[in-house]
């Protein structure tokens, strides 16, 4: 049996060790802030789906350096994941994420229940969602939109809630989720939010895979041949630097080398870094680019586990 982040915070008193707060519901959230804004400390928000690992903790460490206050959400989103995908299997780890936030010095985590964030309800199949939501147009359709077309949707949505009613003077997020970021940028300017958004580097195993709390569904074998993941992305890198401008051989460069260890590449795609518009013909060296990648590794349950990662040009 899967326990839910709220059933398990019945067995933790609001604040656990180092005086990290555990705050429950928006009310306590919106008192803590409160007070917050009295003394003039500044806030900054991480938000997570929890499972913490060292990403995390440099996303944690970055917002302590940003601002005053420091607040965490853990919350496994559920409108961001397709009937089809791993809601239920996405992994739940309270006990050791307060641990490590409590050694971190975090100030507060909002562990919101899903009735509350959701008061219109939330079923996963999106024709029969009620209420409101929030969609980045433009932005949310390609890459990982292809794939997941109800994921930035989710994203967007939960992610307004958060801001909302945290009201963070900053707001970090980790770049190995580029066009989360790039979309999460889109909705703060656009419906003129008054966070600023940041973005962190992405943290990576010695070998070089990114860190994903989904990494926990991979076979230590697996775990190791991702490497050339993170290693494909930079030939691509080393094609460009080289002088290569031709978005089609860089990609292809990257393929092959994905393609030692796994074959089930869903896309590598070498976008624009504001649009996320597939760059045609030639990179121009003045306005960048972002290489982005899926690929579907097998798992330790016999199934696939989608493994994405990025790099700028
Ligand atoms: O990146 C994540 O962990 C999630 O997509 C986020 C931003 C916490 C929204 O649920």
């Amino acid at each position: 049996m899967i326990l839910r982040p709220h059933s398990f915070l019945r067995l933790y008193s609001s604040t656990a060790g180092n005086g990290l707060k555990i705050l429950r519901t928006i009310s306590e959230v919106r008192a803590w802030r409160r007070t917050a804004l009295e003394s003039s400390q500044d806030v900054s928000l991480v938000p997570t789906m929890g499972a913490l690992h060292s990403g995390h903790e440099a996303l944690v460490q970055a917002a302590k350096s940003l601002t005053d206050k420091t607040i965490v959400s853990i919350f496994v989103n559920p409108s961001q994941f397709a009937p089809t995908e791993d809601l239920d299997q996405y992994p739940r780890t309270l006990d050791s994420d307060l641990e490590l936030l409590t050694r971190l010095g975090a100030d507060a985590v909002f562990v919101p229940s899903v009735e509350d964030l959701y008061p219109s309800g939330i079923p996963l199949d999106q024709s029969r969602q009620v209420g409101a939501f929030v969609t980045v147009q433009g932005l949310s359709e390609q890459l990982e939109g292809q794939v997941r077309p109800q994921f930035f949707r989710g994203v967007a949505t939960v992610v307004t809630k958060l801001l909302n009613i945290v009201e963070p003077e900053r707001v970090l997020f980790g770049q190995k989720d580029a066009q989360q970021c790039v979309v999460v940028k889109r909705l703060v300017k656009d419906l003129h939010i008054n966070s600023v958004v940041h973005v962190v580097p992405t943290v990576r195993e010695a070998s070089g895979l990114a860190l994903s709390s989904r990494n926990a569904y991979l076979t230590e074998q697996v775990r190791q041949d991702a490497a050339v993941i993170y290693a494909g992305l930079n030939q691509g890198l080393e094609l460009y630097r080289s002088g290569e401008t031709n978005p089609e051989l860089i990609i292809n460069r990257i393929k092959d080398t994905i393609k030692t260890k796994f074959n089930d590449i869903e896309y590598v795609t070498v976008s624009d870094l504001e649009t996320l518009q597939d760059i045609k013909g030639k990179i121009w060296p003045i306005k960048g680019a972002l290489i982005s990648l899926a690929v579907r590794v097998p798992n330790q349950f016999g199934d696939q586990t989608r493994l994405i990662d990025n790099i700028l040009l």
